[in-house]
């Protein structure tokens, strides 16, 4: 394959970039981001990368969660910490239900741009460009602020720096503790609707307690008292990514700086695109949706273009099919890749094939229909003996009411209640708490029946 370039990617045909009409802003903003630190380091992302190859043999499990925007105007400490938290209480259900660690990724301190499913926006018969993400133009509907900045990948930057600070901070200065974690889960397993769940939840009290007898708890244990924690984005705007593109001086690699683990779109996943072009070339792990029409064909070119080395971890394809659709879908794919004897992690991401229209008129995503896509992906990879290894949410760690359903019910009459996204509906606190209470019922389930099967 032809020697690779960060730049390479410009001779390529793109999809769903802006394009910026003052030219000498944009290189003047490329010279200074390329000037600035990574915001990762490359000893980090191929942690992550071991890890994520763990996954893929059913001795991990992947968490990846977040906003389906981050956003200028929303950016808080408080929005920060929630989110970081309720990964957390996720994460510790799962790991009970899975008995395996749970790798924690974010999609956060980075995930600003935006591929969108028309260019352009009509409202009342006024038609303007469609908002991409704040890292390149505005969601108010203006035609100045439609209008792509590249000075916005500035304020995207530091965003990201001062979000990824916060996280390593509260991964390793205590907020983190297991003991503490647990105490807010048992907080939502108090209300009168969530008591169905408060039975794991005590089973995890009984452990820790267990442990903490035998002498192991967060006061003697480091493990218990820090967690490790990625960031990840869509690798959408390759400008930015570009420009935050390092040689590791280690491996002699090159690292996209802009986060751990980027991954590829459902509609950026053009084989002789520009996206798979840069994405080949880094070595960070990488993910790549999967939905209704990627066919297996496409598929094994991606992976033979994407891991030529078939590494463990490189690469996670995120399958995205919707609910009721994901059996007529995912088999091909699980063949293709078995056909390939290629490397990879699956994981579930039950937001993107379900969003619809409700009545009411805002975009939304049936908690039922996400839950029943994570049952379905499940049941497909147990029938294919293959391994479930992750899931994949939009989600916050706001009261938001975005998407319907769930045990403090959000009716289609709640939406315009605190319906806060800037681009697709997440699932509140309880919501994401929730869903993590069902998939781990799932892994528990799954592992009890490889156990059987191994005797
Ligand atoms: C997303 O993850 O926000 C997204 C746009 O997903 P997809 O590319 O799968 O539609
Ligand atoms: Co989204």
């Amino acid at each position: 394959m032809a020697e690779w370039q960060k730049s390479g990617w410009r001779a390529k045909p793109r999809v769903q970039m802006p394009d910026y009409t003052d030219e000498d802003a944009l290189k003047a903003v490329e010279a200074q981001l390329a000037s600035y630190p990574p915001l990762v380091f490359a000893g980090e992302a191929r942690r992550l990368k071991e890890q994520l190859g763990a996954a893929a043999r059913g001795e991990a499990f992947l968490l990846q969660g977040g906003d389906c925007a981050e956003s200028f105007s929303q950016f808080s400490a408080d929005q920060i910490r929630d989110t970081f938290k309720v990964m957390l209480q996720m994460a510790m259900v799962l790991t009970y239900g899975a008995k395996v660690p749970v790798v924690k990724v974010g999609r956060m301190a980075g995930q600003f741009a935006k591929p969108r499913s028309a260019p352009t926006e009509v409202i009342d018969g006024v038609e303007l460009p469609s908002y991409r993400g704040d890292i390149i133009n505005e969601l108010d509907f203006t035609s100045s602020s439609r209008i792509p900045d590249p000075r916005k990948m500035l304020q995207a930057y530091t965003q990201a720096a001062a979000t990824l600070n916060l996280l390593r901070a509260f991964s390793t200065g205590g907020y983190a503790d297991v003991e503490q974690v647990h105490s807010w889960t048992l907080g939502f397993t108090e209300g009168e609707k969530a008591a169905k769940y408060r039975d794991m939840a005590n089973r995890i009290s009984d452990t820790l307690d267990f442990m903490s007898a035998a002498g192991v708890n967060s006061s003697t244990s480091h493990s218990l008292r820090t967690v490790d924690f990625y960031t990840s984005h869509e690798g959408l705007l390759l400008e930015y990514e570009e420009a935050l593109t390092r040689l590791d001086s280690t491996s002699d690699k090159w690292l996209a700086g802009s986060g751990h683990m980027i991954w590829i779109g459902d509609r950026t996943r053009q084989p002789d695109g520009a996206h798979v072009e840069f994405c080949r070339g880094v070595q960070n792990p990488i993910g790549l949706k999967c939905g209704p029409t990627t066919t297996a064909e496409d598929l094994k070119v991606l992976m033979a273009k994407l891991n030529p080395e078939n590494e463990a971890g490189r690469l996670t394809l995120i399958a995205r099919f919707g609910a009721g659709s994901v059996g007529e879908h995912l088999p091909r794919l699980v063949k293709a890749v078995q056909e390939e004897g290629a490397n990879v992690l699956w994981t579930c991401d039950p937001m993107h094939g379900n969003t619809i229209k409700s009545a009411t008129g805002y975009k939304t995503r049936p908690f039922e229909s996400v839950l029943r896509e994570v049952r379905e992906f499940f049941g497909v990879h147990k029938a294919e003996g293959t391994v479930p290894g992750g899931v994949h949410f939009e989600m916050t760690g706001q009261d938001v009411t975005e998407c319907t359903g769930g045990v403090r019910a959000v009716t289609e009459e709640n939406l315009s209640d605190r319906y806060h996204t800037a681009c697709d509906p997440r699932l509140n606190a309880s919501q994401s708490l929730e869903l993590a209470f069902l998939v781990a019922e799932e892994l528990s389930a799954l592992r009890q029946t490889r156990l059987a099967q191994a005797v």
